[in-house]
């Protein structure tokens, strides 16, 4: 059997659906076996008439009930979001590396949506900060387990993004390893910094997917390896990678 066998597809059924955040929904899916999900892994859903799946981050897992938490961007979340309890969803999946956890003094890093996989990363760590950043005070997330919030706007907790002022924070908080999701600006910032401050960063990528096995190289980033630049496939060879390894283009 080939490395990008095809993963397994489940008929879920929806548990719970309910609005989050100004713009963000968590949807509870009930698999009806016990699930092994790593933080970071991601499951892919059919929208129901578009070719594509659509991949989520794993938000939580509650003994086969696994949740996401979603923002509403096109025809496939529209199509999730209009999903009533008791409907079945098709999810491949959980599929990707996920974090490689380590029991490290730990300082997690979640901005907008990335906050969901870096949620469910702190319920396992038992030494780990984190920090939640978004827009403004309606795009947060109800209940998130954030240590530190902070808002682009200042509407609420610290004003300024979570990296305006993350090089002081790791001076003052010295974690021997950050990880983190979010968009690329976020995560190559930490990448630089984790180089600057010789801390292992792993970071949580995104890139459009098309299979999402690995097999169209539609999702392919740089990353040096062994000597080399070499290509990675975010959906199967991450979509966590070592900031210190990717190539920031
Ligand atoms: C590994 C991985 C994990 C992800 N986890 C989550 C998650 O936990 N929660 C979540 O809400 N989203 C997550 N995403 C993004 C999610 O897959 C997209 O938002 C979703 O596919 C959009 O589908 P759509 O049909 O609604 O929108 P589309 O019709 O596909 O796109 C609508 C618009 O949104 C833009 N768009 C699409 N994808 C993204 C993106 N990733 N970032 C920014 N803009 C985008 C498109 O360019 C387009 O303009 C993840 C993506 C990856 C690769
Ligand atoms: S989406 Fe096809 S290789 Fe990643």
């Amino acid at each position: 059997m080939t490395e990008t066998k095809i993963k397994k597809l489940y008929k879920a059924k929806i548990e719970t659906i309910e609005q989050v955040s100004v713009s963000s929904y968590f949807i509870e899916m009930d698999f009806g076996i016990p699930i092994t999900v790593k933080p970071g892994q991601f499951i892919s859903v059919y929208c129901d008439g578009l070719t594509l799946r659509r991949p989520f981050s794993v938000y939580s897992n509650n003994n086969g009930k696994i949740g996401i938490l979603f923002k509403q961007r096109g025809k496939g979340t529209e199509y999730i979001k209009s999903l009533k309890q008791g409907d079945l969803i098709d999810i491949m999946g959980p599929v990707g590396n996920g974090f490689d956890i380590r029991n490290k003094k730990s300082l997690l890093i979640g901005a907008g949506i990335g906050v969901a996989p870096i949620s469910f990363l702190k319920e396992k760590l038992t030494d780990g900060i984190f920090f939640a950043g978004f827009l403004n005070k309606d795009e947060i997330i109800q209940g998130i387990n954030a240590d530190k919030i902070f808002t682009d706007d200042g509407s609420f907790g610290e004003k300024g993004s979570v990296i305006t002022n993350l090089e002081q924070y790791i001076k003052y908080y010295r974690p021997e390893i950050i990880y983190a999701c979010g968009p690329f600006i976020v995560l190559k910032t930490i990448a630089q910094l984790g180089i600057k401050y010789d801390i292992e960063t792993q970071l949580a990528m995104e890139k459009v997917m098309a299979c999402g096995i690995g097999v169209c190289r539609g999702c392919v980033i740089d990353v040096f390896k062994n000597g080399r630049i070499q290509n990675a496939t975010v959906c199967k060879d991450g979509p966590v990678f070592k900031g210190s390894e990717v190539v920031w283009r």
